[in-house]
């Protein structure tokens, strides 16, 4: 029943790695988290996983990239700018949801890339990364990496699907990326580069809808410049965006914006 590194993600796990908000926490104090996504033709994925983002422990979100007016609009208490190197300092980065693939979005991964904090990489991030060009960036690279592949963008990265054992498909990744790898999907897991593995529980069919993913990015990154080990925190984003599905469905019919709605109840029960 799976190796002894396998371990299923549980509520009281979550819990217990939710950073405590001491009595002095100041928005500062709290950790910034910096996301680059979205473009002029996906402004909702920004507006998404800036979402994800303010519904995490972070006291405070810098946006970086042209949806800025969107977001904005969406979310008045983020600082927005145009480009990553004019965002300030943040904790963590989130970088890929609907950023697009084309020199100025490579430029602004390579900006990511080059803070010396942890990063989330998904979706256009990903493709990016698969021309190569950046794998010197990655090799260099001392504050961790997580990566939010689905099944289609595992394919890419690795040429082959991921297979039944997910697991196993994780771990490869992991290991050959020196990066922790999100591997979204009916059965969300976790592998790390040294071999360990956590499995979700949480999931629910009702979060395969456009955007989730998005959220999800968003809210691993805030718990990144919370100041969480990057496998606790993809553990953890993973754990209670299934419960917010979830949640959400009690309403009816899901879309993104519920889930990152839901993620409020969901982190009230956590206590
Ligand atoms: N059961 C449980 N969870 C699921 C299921 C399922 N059957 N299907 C998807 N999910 C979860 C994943 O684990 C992940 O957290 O929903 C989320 C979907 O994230 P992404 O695959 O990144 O999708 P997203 O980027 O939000 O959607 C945008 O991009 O690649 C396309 O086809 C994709 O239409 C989608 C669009
Ligand atoms: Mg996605």
């Amino acid at each position: 029943r799976g190796t002894p590194a396998l371990q299923v993600i549980e509520q009281a796990d979550v819990a217990d790695w939710w950073p405590a908000l001491g009595a002095s926490s100041e928005k500062y104090s709290r950790g910034v988290v910096g996301v680059a996504t979205g473009s002029a033709t996906y402004p909702g994925a920004a507006v998404l996983s800036v979402a994800g983002a303010l519904a995490g422990p972070t006291g405070l979100v810098r946006y970086a990239g042209s949806a800025k007016g969107e977001v904005l609009h969406q979310h008045p208490s983020v600082i927005a700018t145009g480009r990553v190197a004019d965002a300030g300092r943040v904790q963590a980065w989130v970088c890929g949801s609907g950023l697009g693939t084309g020199e100025d979005s490579a430029a602004e991964l390579r900006a990511v890339l080059a803070a010396p904090v942890p990063v989330v990489l998904d979706a256009d991030a990903l493709t990016l990364l698969v021309g190569g060009k950046l794998a010197d960036r990655l090799r260099g690279r001392d504050a961790p990496i997580v990566v939010t592949p689905h099944d289609r963008e595992y394919a890419r990265l690795c040429g082959e699907m991921p297979g039944e054992d997910r697991v196993a498909a994780a771990l490869r990744l992991a290991a050959w990326m020196n990066a922790v790898v999100l591997l979204k999907g009916d059965r969300t897991v976790i592998g790390t580069p040294d071999g360990r593995a956590y499995v979700n529980p949480t999931g629910t069919p009702v979060l395969a809808t456009g955007g989730t993913g998005d959220v999800l990015a968003g809210l691993l990154g805030s718990l990144l410049a919370a100041g969480l080990a990057p496998e606790r925190a993809a553990g953890a984003a993973a754990y209670l965006h299934g419960l917010a599905g979830r949640e959400a469905a009690r309403g009816g019919p899901v879309t993104a914006p519920d889930v990152a709605a839901a993620l409020r109840p969901v982190l009230t029960r956590l206590g």
